[in-house]
């Protein structure tokens, strides 16, 4: 009769806004320790990428079962036990601990956050039509975001750092600067992420001209940062078609005249650095020519 009840009311107040309702409380009481700044225990709960990737001890949001959730019931210990959150500043008043074992307990939705060019439509739309009026179950999402998480983790364990940008987990920025294995620059590693990366950050990296085949197939890619590397005019051959590219920075590399023409055709190119390159002011001019509106720093 409870449980009925408890549907029943829930049903009646709607369902808890993760990024209205649960995400402040986080702001407020724990990104101290817990976001880009500290990451205590492994763990960031600054977007829900890292919220679903956990902490050092595991996974800290189980979907639908707030009593097994480390986010939540770690907050309703008593104050003076060890393992109490916060470990300083204000606790979780008894209205916020409500509120987040009541999103945990409706699956754990992350609503909009999660949503976008991240989902594939097929997932969004499962997300959606997620509520029934059945008990909540986790959501067809979390499986998706696990799935997300798990790639990331993998990017991760190659040696890459991988970041959001502007906290929506939607965009990611990936950074090879401090990647050792060749295998960690195979593009195909990004692919069920593709459509998300804005930024590649190779910088001072081990990549190589072979290792951007297929770099016109990520639509959404504005930023290219390829400093002191061994990259030739080979390199940015593979770039043909990727109209979204903004920024591309190529100081300190190989690149000549030749590889500038290949980027003739970048209406959108904004910024493009050669300094200490092979280029010269005959090939700058006539690039600049093909581009107006192109700064080129050299
Ligand atoms: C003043 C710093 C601080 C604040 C604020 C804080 N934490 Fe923590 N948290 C820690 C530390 C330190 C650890 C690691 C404890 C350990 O390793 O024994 C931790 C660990 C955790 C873990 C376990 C992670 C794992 O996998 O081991 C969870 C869950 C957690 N915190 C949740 C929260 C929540 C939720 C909040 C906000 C309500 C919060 N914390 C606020 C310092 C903090």
């Amino acid at each position: 009769m409870l449980a009925v009840l408890g549907v029943a009311s829930l049903h009646a107040n709607g369902t808890v806004n993760f990024h209205e309702e649960v995400f402040p409380i986080f702001e407020d009481k724990c990104f101290r320790c817990h976001s880009s700044q500290k990451q205590k225990g492994d763990l960031r709960l600054d977007s829900p990428i890292w919220i679903m990737q956990g902490g050092e001890n595991g996974d800290v949001v189980i979907p639908g079962d707030p009593d097994e959730s480390p986010v939540y019931y770690m907050t309703t210990y008593p104050e003076d036990d060890p393992d109490y959150m916060p470990s300083k500043g204000d606790g979780l008043t008894e209205a916020e601990q409500e509120l987040l074992r009541r999103w945990i307990a409706e699956g754990a939705n992350f609503g909009d956050v999660m949503g976008g060019s991240m989902m594939d439509s097929a997932v969004a739309e499962s997300v959606s039509s997620k509520y029934t009026d059945e008990l909540p179950l986790p959501p067809a999402s979390y499986e998706y975001s696990v799935s997300v998480v798990g790639i990331v983790h993998s990017l991760e364990e190659l040696g890459l750092r991988v970041d959001t940008v502007n906290h929506d987990a939607e965009l990611f920025e990936l950074t090879y600067t401090y990647a050792d294995e060749r295998e960690a620059y195979a593009l195909r590693k990004l692919d069920p992420i593709a459509s998300s990366v804005v930024k590649l950050n190779y910088g001072r990296s081990k990549v190589r001209d072979q290792d951007l085949i297929g770099i016109n197939g990520f639509e959404a890619l504005s930023y290219v940062d390829l400093r002191r590397t061994r990259i030739t005019d080979e390199a940015l051959a593979h770039f043909e078609g990727l109209e979204s590219l903004e920024y591309l920075n190529l100081f300190e590399t190989d690149v000549s005249d030749a590889g500038l023409k290949s980027l003739r055709s970048f209406a959108g190119l904004k910024q493009l650095y050669v300094r200490g390159t092979q280029v010269t002011t005959a090939g700058i001019r006539s690039l600049q020519k093909a581009i107006p509106d192109l700064k080129i720093v050299h």
